[in-house]
């Protein structure tokens, strides 16, 4: 599940505008905060190892935040945006977990402080996301960077683009395939939220204990 989840943020990652997303992900690069930023995926790195050590469970709330700013008008943190009227107020968003969006906004802080306001909340969500699955046991993938926050939050008509619940496979299918991810991706990202990453082996899982426990290895029926 890690890896194709990951494969799944790769996707996402590059949708920079819904509207036109092929073209406008040309802009980014890897290597583009190497020279103005270069303890960025240090400082991403060791706290997102740190916060995943005591929460296994930021790993899909991470994810799940990506997927919320991405999805409606592509990856620009327009759904950190805090105050009246903003994606956070919306309903989509009770499921987007403080201890995820708490450990963003560490990030930027620890970011900012070493390289000064250079690097995007867009580009530390994604960079956040892929470390996440990283220390959840998926694959390491390169993320490019480069993205803009947004000014302002999304539209309500946009964020009313998020899958809903109540749609059946044929509209979630359309609805994915209109952000250019496909079934595949439709089953990864709609699993990764409830996915129970590997846990440290000191520390019990509360994810596991919830919901995982038939696919646990050590647990016995009962
Ligand atoms: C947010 O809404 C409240 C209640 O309507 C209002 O008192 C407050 O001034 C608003 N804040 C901003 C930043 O617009
Ligand atoms: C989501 O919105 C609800 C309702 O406005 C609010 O009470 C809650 O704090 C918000 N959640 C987050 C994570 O901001
Ligand atoms: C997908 O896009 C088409 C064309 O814009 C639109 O008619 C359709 O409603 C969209 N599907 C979903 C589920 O949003």
């Amino acid at each position: 599940m890690a890896s194709r989840a990951a494969a799944a943020v790769l996707v996402l990652a590059a949708l920079i505008c819904a509207a036109h997303s092929s073209a406008a992900a040309e802009g980014l690069s890897r290597g583009f905060h190497a020279a103005s930023c270069p303890e960025l995926e240090d400082i991403a790195g060791t706290l997102v190892a740190e916060t995943f050590r005591r929460d296994v469970g930021v790993a899909p709330a991470l994810i799940r935040i990506l997927f919320h700013d991405c999805f409606p008008q592509g990856c620009d943190a327009s759904v950190l945006l805090t105050g009246n009227n903003t994606e956070l107020n919306a309903v989509p968003n009770q499921t987007l977990r403080p201890v995820a969006l708490d450990l963003i906004e560490r990030i930027r802080a620890a970011v900012h402080r070493a390289c000064g306001p250079t690097v995007s909340c867009a580009d530390i969500t994604v960079l956040a996301t892929r470390d996440a699955l990283v220390q959840a046991g998926g694959p390491h993938f390169d993320v490019a960077f480069g993205r803009r926050d947004a000014l302002a939050p999304a539209s309500q008509d946009l964020v009313d683009t998020l899958p809903a619940p109540s749609f059946d496979v044929p509209t979630l299918i359309s609805s994915f395939g209109n952000r250019s991810l496909d079934v595949a991706d439709l089953v990864a990202l709609s699993g990764a939220p409830r996915m129970c990453p590997r846990a440290p082996p000191t520390r019990p899982s509360t994810c596991a204990r919830r919901t995982c426990s038939t696919t646990s290895t050590t647990s016995t029926s009962s």
